[in-house]
């Protein structure tokens, strides 16, 4: 029965809603990123503002067509476990994905042979060094016996292509596309310059190659397989892509914008553990100790980030730091997720009252 009372009941109500702070209100449009449209927002607004005049690092250079990217391109993506999807600055240019690709690679592999085929073959060990040093491989193979690297570093990341599956390089080479494509979830491209441009100055990674083969990681033809993670590399993808691909591994293998399960759940913690220890070569370890991030760089200027059952983010700017990192993308990063509370390490006290003690 009508009292009369509900326009009162809802002048209460109102009036309680915009008493809360805004975070308090955007809760009530959360997603599973555990936080509302309106965070996620500002989030990504106020970190493209602060970074967007940092005139910090440099383009890589050592792939002549690099050098040649606007070093302004600066766009940040965030997509959520449920596929919704956040974008700010410029998120239309594309730029080749570079080291990214290795993360991909390996869970192809892994999905192909396995979880053990990665770890037995390969190793899931920081090495500590630069992402191309050979003085890995050795200290690896005279000082530690055996398979002790990973698979996002060149000489782990060069094996890992030349472990995935197809009788051609052509067959090899579809496959692997089609894996990255479905990440993204839409058909990628190579940039055929920056593949042109890799081919004609990497013979250290050629050389890479060869040593694997040398010590047996690599059972197939080493120039293939170096070949091949040349095109990889040249892949072109902008930052709503690569916000979509970590967002997949977010969510356990399931691209949460197309609804496709991309891998196994179950090889997803293994991927993301060797980006704790590895994606951001030897400033891993600083990485994880102000985000609690797994993540994974490229020289082209990309960045990925994973929040396990949260979201995926993405950053691309070009101009990088000595270790081969984006410069931007870090600072971008670090700033969104500490402000949307992305680090899966940091846990709340229970507060339900209740200890051992009582
Ligand atoms: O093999 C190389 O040197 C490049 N294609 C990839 C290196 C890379 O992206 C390292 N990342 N930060």
């Amino acid at each position: 029965m009508y009292t009369g009372k509900f326009p009162a009941v809802c002048a209460a109500l109102l009036a309680l809603v915009l008493a809360l702070p805004v975070s308090a209100v955007a809760q009530a449009t959360s997603t599973k990123a555990g936080v509302g449209d309106a965070e996620i927002n500002a989030a990504l607004q106020a970190a493209h503002a602060k970074y967007k005049n940092l005139a910090e690092g440099k383009n890589a250079d050592y792939i002549p067509a690099l050098a040649k990217v606007d070093p302004n391109i600066y766009g940040i993506a965030l997509v959520t476990t449920d596929g919704k999807v956040y974008t700010t600055g410029d998120i239309k240019s594309e730029v080749s994905i570079q080291s990214i690709s290795k993360v991909f690679t390996m869970a192809k592999v892994m999905e192909e042979q396995g979880a053990d085929a990665i770890e037995k073959t390969i190793g899931v060990d920081p090495t500590g060094m630069r992402f191309n040093s050979i003085v890995a491989v050795e200290f690896a193979q005279k000082a530690l016996g055996g398979p002790e690297i990973n698979p996002l570093v060149n000489p782990g990341a060069i094996t890992a292509t030349s472990m995935v599956a197809g009788a051609t390089r052509d067959e090899v080479w579809k496959n692997l596309l089609s894996f990255y494509s479905d990440f993204a979830g839409r058909p990628l491209t190579v940039n055929q310059e920056v593949f042109k441009s890799e081919s004609d100055t990497n013979q250290r990674n050629q050389a890479i190659g060869y040593l694997m083969y040398a010590y047996e990681f690599i059972k197939s033809d080493p120039a293939r397989a170096t070949d091949v993670y040349t095109e990889q590399c040249s892949v072109n993808v902008n930052a709503k892509d690569l916000a979509t691909m970590a967002a997949t591994l977010a969510n356990g293998g399931k691209n949460p914008v197309t609804g496709k399960q991309i891998m196994k759940a179950e090889n997803v913690p293994g991927v993301l553990s060797v980006m704790a220890i590895a994606g951001l070569y030897d400033d891993s370890g600083k990485w994880l100790y102000h985000t609690g991030l797994p993540a994974k760089s490229g020289v082209g200027g990309g960045l990925i980030a994973v929040s396990p059952g949260r979201f995926g983010i993405a950053v691309i700017s070009p101009p990088l730091d000595d270790a081969g990192n984006s410069v931007r993308a870090q600072r971008a990063i670090a700033d969104i997720s500490n402000a949307l509370g992305g680090n899966p390490y940091a846990a709340k006290a229970d507060q339900s009252g209740k200890s051992r003690a009582e």
